[in-house]
């Protein structure tokens, strides 16, 4: 396993940051049939993401724990509702999507490069084993990744210290062997304060969560996450 200081373990986050979440708004707007929303697909993905994550803490905190898909769901139907857009067959079409979606145009490389690197990989993830396995498959990386560790084992969202504790777990490895990758700056900043080295892929330049825990590294996508893996 190497000392204490040098990474044998990469896990990363999966919504929106192996997968991108805006794809399945982005996919529809782009339909002629779906024209109602060719204008503000932005917005109602970013409300719809905003409102999923929301209610996973609130659940969390609350301790009424429910699958992501149904956070998903609720999300979206808040989302919808916020920006004027109704209608089953869309809402259909938005949740299929979201099975679906595309890994960012960088991941299959970045993971093959850190197996072949001698390194152990895993997702770790709010997402239920469905959506996840679902995802991973559509993607094609399953055979980049050694686990998908889901927080439907523990019944908790993140960034409650069970669900980052599934990876040691997992792994038998010490907490500070592991990077821990996220977009989600709330995410990347609990790991911090929970141990793990933690990269915080930042695509859109947002600012820095103000949070007691910062990440080490910051990065516009995933391109470095095995020379920051090997350097360490
Ligand atoms: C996940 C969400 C938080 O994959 O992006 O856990």
């Amino acid at each position: 396993m190497g000392d204490s200081m040098s990474i044998t373990t990469c896990v990363f986050d999966a919504y929106g940051t192996l997968f991108d979440v805006a794809a399945a708004a982005r996919t529809a707007a782009a339909l002629p049939k779906n024209s109602e929303i060719a204008e503000n697909w932005t917005k109602l993905a970013n409300d719809w993401r905003l409102k999923q994550l929301q209610y996973s803490w609130l659940r969390a905190i609350t301790d009424a724990h429910t699958d992501f898909w149904q956070v998903t769901q609720d999300g979206l139907d808040w989302a919808m509702e916020a920006n004027g857009v109704s209608g089953s067959r869309l809402r259909a079409e938005l949740l299929e999507l979201y099975w679906n979606l595309d890994a960012f145009p960088e991941v299959p490389k970045m993971l093959v490069e850190l197996k072949t690197a001698g390194l152990q990989t895993a997702i770790l993830s709010n997402g239920s084993i469905a959506m996840l396995e679902a995802a991973v498959s559509s993607a094609g990386i399953g055979e980049h990744l050694d686990a998908i560790l889901s927080v439907d084992t523990v019944g908790i969202f993140k960034p409650d210290t069970r669900v980052y504790n599934l990876v040691s777990e997992h792994f038998h490895c010490a907490v500070d062997e592991v990077l821990f990758v996220s977009s989600n700056g709330w995410d990347a900043a609990a790991a911090a304060g929970y141990g793990f080295k933690t990269a915080w892929v930042n695509r859109s330049g947002e600012p820095q969560d103000r949070l007691p825990w910062a990440p080490q590294y910051e990065l516009k996508n995933l391109t470095k996450i095995p020379i920051l893996a090997k350097a360490r």
